[in-house]
């Protein structure tokens, strides 16, 4: 996974600790540098094979003294690459270097005053004398190795920043990559451009012309598939490759009729009416409901959705026996989760509608394999595609075949798509898009008494969900206003026949999940 095409700069994060270390990678890019991650234990010898320009190592959970605690090779302390310890990895380089580093009981957590010592040294001369950090450890570095000098402290932590210029060698006790870190995108990027000499070179359209370059050099003059879902992705990985193929490159969309309202549109009119992409668009609502019918079970379900796709898939590639790749959207996080050993793809198959089974024998172009979420997303946009889908949310392969609690039929679909609809409009008038992870309908199939207009009713309920997240991983429920409540409520009830009563999810994740199923 070594090197990029756009530049020779690549700064490696060892990772003792991976969400500290995707963050650092990230922060890394903004600053214009490219990053990758590795391993931790990466020997010295093997992180030269990969001729970084910097290293650094991350924060992580564990104490340098617990029995099998993450080490690093010392020898990376000698191959004259500067050097940043971060947190846990601070407290590495102290410990391998010959200073001391002590247990202590009490946690240091949260925001922290940060006092410079002497003039502050390369990373903090000329910032505030006093300033916020985002401390999270228990041991703390007591006395710097020889030869280091101590450039701040805090109440708690003496050794709370030291460094050894001659040597390239840092250590920073509190989180720079996190925003609660006042100057903290400044320290990192000082590490960069004073001491490791990094200029500006990974900029979004040097990473365009750049992958570009690469997917001509893979497909040369052959020709290419890719199965859209609707997602940003697919959508950039595919927009990308038909930048460097051209019609080389035939699309395919496979509508199982389980998008949100106006999604399946909006997936021609953007590849094909604008894009111009050769696209295929085999319409299986059909297949797919009729598969589905009678099954309650969101995991059979999730796997009725899954073979129908690869089996529609299959019957379109029979037809096209000249192509010879596969695009995918893999995304950098899907490639290093899954150990970063080539079987991301894995991932996105039990994840999502987009894994194929091995017989159909593609090589596979995975363009966005070195790019984290936001960089796809800016991609998006410099290439061109409209905001819908460069900000779409994140949506479940199986679609809303999982958002009907019980069975699947056509109009059960109606009605959540309906009520769905009202709800991306409200958030959208809203303008908290950009500020919910999502925002959605549910339709659990139970029936329930009202009262409206002079009659009774007896009618489905449709559950709003609307969470903040920043992975999916956790997410907090939304606190929408009442008044927005409202508005959903009656909207809903008004204007989708068949539902009489509207609910708002208050449960986080955990113990609930994101989605319902
Ligand atoms: P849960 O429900 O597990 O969901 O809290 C976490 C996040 O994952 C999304 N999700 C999916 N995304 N394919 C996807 O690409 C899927 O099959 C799938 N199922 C759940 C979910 O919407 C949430 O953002």
């Amino acid at each position: 996974m070594a090197g990029n095409g756009s530049t020779s700069e690549n700064v490696l994060v060892l990772d003792f600790g991976a969400q500290y270390a995707q963050l650092i990678a990230r922060r890394v890019r903004e600053a214009g540098v490219y990053s990758e991650i590795v391993p931790g234990s990466t020997r010295a010898d093997e992180l030269t094979v990969l001729s970084p320009t910097a290293l650094i190592l991350s924060g992580g959970p564990a104490s340098v003294y617990e029995p099998g605690a993450p080490q690093c090779d010392p020898a990376i302390f000698k191959l004259g690459v500067p050097v940043l310890g971060i947190c846990y990895g601070h407290q590495l380089m102290a410990q391998a270097l010959g200073g001391e580093v002590e247990h202590r009981d009490r946690r240091e957590y949260g925001r922290t005053k940060l006092g410079l010592e002497a003039d502050g040294g390369t990373l903090l001369r000329d910032l505030p004398l006093y300033q916020n950090v985002w401390m999270s450890h228990a041991d703390a570095v007591i006395r710097p190795p020889d030869g280091f000098s101590v450039t701040a402290c805090t109440d708690s932590t003496p050794v709370a920043s030291m460094e050894l210029p001659e040597r390239g060698l840092y250590g920073v006790q509190f989180h720079p990559e996190v925003t609660h870190t006042d100057e903290g995108q400044q320290i990192l990027t000082r590490f960069l451009r004073q001491v490791a000499s990094l200029e500006p070179s990974w900029t979004i359209p040097s990473i365009i012309e750049s992958t570009i370059q690469t997917v001509k050099a893979q497909i040369g003059d052959g020709r290419a598939l890719c199965a859209l879902s609707g997602g940003v992705d697919s959508a950039v990985a595919a927009t990308l490759v038909h930048r460097a193929i051209g019609d080389r490159l035939t699309c395919v969309f496979v509508d199982h009729g389980l998008l949100r309202l106006g999604e399946a549109e909006q997936i021609t009119r953007t590849f094909h009416d604008t894009l111009g992409i050769n696209l295929i668009e085999v319409k299986a609502a059909d297949r797919f409901l009729a598969a589905l019918a009678g099954v309650d079970d969101p995991e059979r379900k999730r796997k009725i959705v899954g073979e129908t796709f690869i089996r529609v898939f299959e019957e379109v590639c029979s037809d096209l026996n000249d192509v010879r790749y596969l695009v995918q959207g893999t995304i950098y996080p899907d490639w290093i989760e899954s150990g970063g050993d080539g079987s991301a793809a894995a991932i996105k198959s039990h994840h999502n509608v987009g894994g194929l089974p091995e017989h159909i024998n593609l090589e596979l172009v995975e363009p966005l394999r070195q790019l984290f979420k936001d960089e796809v997303r800016q991609l998006g946009s410099e290439l061109g595609l409209p905001d819908e889908v460069v900000w779409r949310q994140p949506f479940p392969g199986p679609g809303l075949a999982i958002r009907i609690i019980g069975e699947v039929t056509q109009e059960r679909l109606d009605l959540l798509r309906a009520a769905d609809s009202i709800v991306r409009d409200e958030i959208h008038r809203a303008d908290l898009d950009r500020d919910l992870w999502q925002a959605f309908a549910i339709l659990p199939a139970i029936r329930s008494v009202g009262v409206q207009g002079d009659g009774r009713s007896y009618d489905y309920p449709i559950i709003l969900r609307a969470v903040k997240s920043l992975d999916g991983m956790t997410a907090d429920w939304a606190r929408l206003s009442h008044d927005l409540l409202e508005t959903l409520s009656r909207r809903i009830i008004n204007e989708v026949d068949g539902v009489n009563r509207v609910a708002y999810d208050i449960t986080s994740k955990p113990p609930g999940t994101i989605e319902w199923e």
